[in-house]
């Protein structure tokens, strides 16, 4: 685990809503646990009322755990919830998606706008071939061409699998090797950092691994001149100058799928978590409305990616399906200043600002003077995800960025769980630096010990959601079993389990603590221990590599990389910068070691297994607990040394 406990104990500041935010808030009413807890399906059907059907459910909730089918019976589209239903009424000219690209041109796409792209591109789709529950892989940077190709999959039923634009050929050629995707959407090149990355030169690559692939749709970003192979590759702006801007929404059954993305687990090998359709949008549709206390005349940014969870849920659907304006950035936060979030705060007069604690942490290094260029007067509301956020950066972002008068949401969830669950209510809870205070209505929680029973307050444990909630969820692609072993088998089969550390205190809140899997936290992304080991023994010097994550002041963690070479190997700093590169571009550069540490061994239990707690504690300085398990304990003081000597 990441955090002390001691530490989150002391944590005595409380922050009650400003009346001023909470005479107008969205939700105001405590009592809304109380009713959302006597009735949880009653609470759910209420917010699904908020959506459009083609069929209304017949049941709620189907729960034969750990399968769980929301809203039986019910069919509804995905796109017609987030497009159609706003051309109708005065939000059809209004902005949906303002865009900026990192050089600085703007786009704004009106709700009406955003329909033709999404009807014109779900032609061109169709016209690929791809029909009702293929797959179809999106590996796009931050354009607004990604949400229009999500939408015009769920338009047609395709399932949208979204690659992070900033993995590698190799992680992307796994992605689609899995999915089993036939049609990959990208791009000639995007900016970064004043660099234009070569995104369908890696795109290539990745067709070129994994097979399958027979279209490639290139969207025009850059306007590089990249190679085409004819018969194969497609420009998207041809595809949609021909296209007709209008499709037929597929009335998709509640329990159809809508997306799957790839998140990292225990095992060297992501996971497709797969989402469906009724419950999902019904959860993000919920919390965004709720958490953010969204209001018609806001203006909405995540600065999150869309590659991940967070940008599906909080800048596509969540935002979308309220009608909201949603703001997205190409680029880097840095470019070309450390100013450059601030700046676009204050042009768009952005209301609603969600962000990682690892961003609030690099804010804080860069200093004060960056932000106190602009004028942050239009943010009324602040949200934190990603990864547990420390008390100093909760309140360096309320100070600074907030002004003192904005309420921080620092919202617990994960790609698996589809939409917030732990989180508190802006207008009504007083929220406690570092705590993601309570379970969002409806939602229940609990820290649980290892033979599931309560943890008293004050004591850690681990975080367990006892009760199924719409946007769970509902297995991971090709792989059930996988599903029911890493999340329902804990305790038993009713009892979800995430894998997080945490403790709750007198007042029920829950502090997060981090992971206890061999799951990492870099920056706000999930890497697996497991995947960085694979890529280093793929090196020909490798004989056995162990990863551990070691803390760190900005990204909360880094991945440190212990590696015992084969003979005829000599450890040097070359060999340790070709290391670090083989993982960044196998993985991504997101995943490359802070450090390679050689070693002649790895403590080992008898049964062969490394002891990663070990090399933890080596790591962060602290005393070797108990080595006596270990078939060569010797090992521990040697690594010790090598690890300091290397320093
Ligand atoms: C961590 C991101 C503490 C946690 C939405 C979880 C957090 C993992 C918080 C999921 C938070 C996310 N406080 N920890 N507010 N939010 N986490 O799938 O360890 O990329 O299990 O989803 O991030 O990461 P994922």
């Amino acid at each position: 685990m990441s955090r002390p406990i001691d530490a989150l104990l002391q944590e005595q500041r409380r922050y009650p809503p400003p009346a001023e935010f909470a005479a107008r808030a969205n939700v105001d009413d405590p009592d809304v646990y109380r009713q959302a807890d006597e009735d949880f399906e009653g609470f759910w059907a209420r917010w699904a009322e908020e959506l459009a059907w083609f069929r209304k459910w017949d049941r709620v909730l189907e729960w034969h755990p750990p399968d769980a089918r929301w809203f039986v019976g019910g069919r509804l589209n995905a796109s017609v919830n987030c497009v159609d239903r706003h051309l109708a009424t005065p939000r059809k000219n209004k902005a949906a998606i303002i865009w900026e690209g990192e050089p600085g041109e703007t786009r704004v796409v009106t709700y009406q706008e955003l329909a033709r792209q999404v009807n014109r591109f779900a032609n061109v789709l169709k016209a690929l071939g791809v029909r009702k529950g293929d797959r179809v892989t999106l590996y796009l940077p931050m354009i607004p061409e990604l949400p229009i190709a999500m939408l015009a999959c769920a338009r047609i039923g395709a399932v949208h699998s979204v690659v992070f634009g900033g993995f590698s050929p190799t992680a992307l050629a796994q992605r689609i090797a899995d999915s089993g995707s036939r049609v990959l959407v990208t791009c000639d090149e995007y900016y970064r950092r004043g660099e234009r990355i070569p995104q369908k030169r890696r795109a290539d690559e990745a067709v070129q691994m994994a097979g399958g692939i027979d279209k490639v749709v290139v969207v025009r970003r850059t306007g590089a001149n990249v190679p085409m192979t004819p018969g194969r590759d497609l420009w998207w702006d041809e595809l949609m100058a021909s296209a007709d801007p209008h499709c037929p929404p597929e009335p998709m059954d509640s329990e159809d799928m809508l997306f799957m993305m790839y998140t990292s687990g225990t095992t060297g090998k992501p996971k497709g978590i797969v989402h469906t359709t009724g419950g999902y949008l019904v959860g993000v549709h919920a919390t965004t409305k709720w958490v953010f206390d969204l209001k018609e005349e806001d203006t909405y940014w995540c600065s999150a990616d869309i590659g991940w969870i967070t940008g599906h849920s909080y800048i596509v659907y969540g935002p979308l399906s309220n009608g909201a304006t949603t703001v997205m950035y190409e680029g880097s936060p840095d470019w070309p200043d450390k100013d450059r979030l601030w700046s676009m705060v204050e042009r768009y007069a952005v209301n609603i600002f969600y962000t990682a604690p690892t961003a609030i942490r690099q804010f804080m290094q860069w200093g004060e003077a960056y932000p106190r260029r602009h004028d942050l007067s239009s943010l009324r509301l602040l949200g934190s995800v990603g990864e547990p956020i420390n008390p100093e950066a909760w309140v360096w972002y309320h100070r600074v960025i907030g002004g003192e008068r904005c309420p921080i949401v620092d919202t617990w969830w994960q790609t698996e769980t589809g939409m917030i669950l732990i989180t508190p209510l802006p207008g009504i809870t007083v929220t406690k630096p570092g705590s993601a205070t309570r379970p969002f209505p409806g939602v229940k929680a609990a820290v649980l010990d290892e033979q599931g029973q309560p943890v008293p307050p004050g004591g850690g444990g681990y975080l367990a959601i006892l009760r199924p909630w719409p946007a769970m969820l509902r297995t991971i692609w090709g792989d059930h079993q996988r599903y029911v072993d890493t999340y329902w088998s804990r305790w038993n089969r009713q009892t979800y389990y995430p894998g997080d550390g945490a403790k709750w205190d007198e007042d029920g809140y829950f502090w997060v603590l981090g992971r206890v899997d061999d799951v990492m936290n870099v920056a706000g992304h999930r890497l697996s221990t497991m995947e960085i080991e694979s890529a280093l023994v793929e090196h020909p010097a490798v004989a056995e590599a162990a990863v551990i994550g070691a803390t760190h002041s900005i990204k909360g963690q880094v991945p440190v990389a212990f590696v015992i070479l084969k003979s005829g190997w000599e450890p040097s700093e070359a060999l340790e910068r070709e290391l670090k590169e083989k993982v960044a571009q196998v993985i991504s550069p997101i995943a490359r070691p802070d450090r390679v540490v050689f070693t002649p061994d790895l403590p080992k239990t008898r049964s062969g297994k490394i002891m990663r707690r070990l090399l933890r504690d080596i790591v962060h300085g602290s005393a070797l607990g108990d080595v006596t398990t270990l078939r060569n304990p010797e090992v521990a003081e040697h690594l010790r040394q090598a690890f300091e000597t290397a320093a």
